[in-house]
């Protein structure tokens, strides 16, 4: 091992480089954050916290409850019962910034572009691992699910289980809808043109959705940490079959990279 000299040593210590380090190495707060233990642990590229099981619907009425958008209410809703939870990594998920998934509401900031709900799980699994495994596999799961499901769950058990109210319900949500697509745009504008209602009228249906999602994804999660193998929503039959012809590789037919419904979109040729 080489010898460091003093310098060298501190600048290693706190983690800056030597071409970083001089005049303001007294004031660089974060050697604070290095000699705080608990603060130590920061969230990296790949990091990935080890999920352990919950109660669907716990969670999803926790998801419920969560205001400020789908997006924060799903992820929110999960890293905060997981921090809650046995998982060796609790303390960890504790320090995850969840406040960070605010923005996904209405499609991003009201873009109506990919669904919160969406946006929110891909967040979540991404940094979450199910004994040792990556847990990615199940946003496409959760996409699939999210196209074709007639959402939010209206079931008296479900709506019980959040906590919501049936006469409430059935006056603001009405009939429940599929989205036919990942967009938040599709799925609140084909609820609407069923229900006759407008966007602002949203709310509690989109809490509700959120809370569906919740369930169906915490219930998929435990599956897999069970060690099934979670297929209860593949890609369709007809898009499995333009997917034939096109993938990402393809040069004879155009490229195409996505398990999105092709359908929604394109007709047959
Ligand atoms: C048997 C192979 C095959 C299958 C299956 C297939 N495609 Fe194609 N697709 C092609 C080829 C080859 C082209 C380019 C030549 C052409 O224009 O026909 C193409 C072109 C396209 C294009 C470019 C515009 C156009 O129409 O030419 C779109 C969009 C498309 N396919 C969508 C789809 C969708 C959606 C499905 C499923 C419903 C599908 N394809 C199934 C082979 C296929
Ligand atoms: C959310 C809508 C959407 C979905 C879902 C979707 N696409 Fe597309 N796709 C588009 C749009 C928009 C374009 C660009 C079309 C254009 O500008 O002509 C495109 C382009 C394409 C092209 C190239 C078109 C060309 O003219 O060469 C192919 C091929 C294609 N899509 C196939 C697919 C297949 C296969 C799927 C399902 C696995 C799929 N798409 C799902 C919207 C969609």
């Amino acid at each position: 091992m080489k010898t460091l000299n003093r310098r060298q040593a501190i600048n290693r210590i706190i983690g800056i480089s030597t071409a970083a380090a001089g005049g303001a190495l007294i004031a660089n707060p974060v050697i604070a954050a290095v000699t705080n233990v608990s603060g130590d642990w920061k969230l990296e590229v790949g990091t990935r916290l080890a999920y352990s099981k919950l109660d669907p619907m716990v969670v999803a009425k926790r998801a419920y409850e969560t205001g400020n958008g789908c997006m924060f209410q799903v992820f929110d809703s999960i890293i905060q019962s997981l921090a809650e939870s046995d998982s060796v990594d609790a303390d960890k998920f504790a320090q995850v910034p969840t406040a960070m998934a605010h923005y996904g509401y209405a499609g991003m900031l009201g873009e109506g572009t990919v669904c919160g709900n969406i946006n929110a799980t891909g967040m979540l699994v991404n940094l979450l691992s199910i004994n040792g495994e990556s847990a990615n596999a199940v946003l496409s799961q959760t996409m699939r699910f999210y196209e074709s499901e007639t959402l939010p769950f209206q079931t008296a058990e479900f709506i019980e289980g959040i906590g919501a109210d049936m006469t409430e319900t059935l006056a603001q949500v009405g009939k429940p809808t599929a989205a036919n697509s990942t967009l938040c745009h599709s799925s609140i504008s084909l609820w609407a043109s069923e229900n006759g209602k407008s966007f602002s009228e949203k709310g509690m249906r989109c809490k509700q959705l959120s809370a569906s999602v919740v369930y169906e994804l915490v219930t998929m999660l435990n599956n897999a940490f069970d060690g099934e193998t979670v297929n209860d929503h593949p890609v369709s039959e007809a898009t499995q079959d333009c997917q034939g012809c096109h993938t990402s590789s393809s040069t004879f037919a155009p490229s195409v990279q996505t398990n999105m419904s092709c359908n929604t979109c394109h007709g047959g040729h």
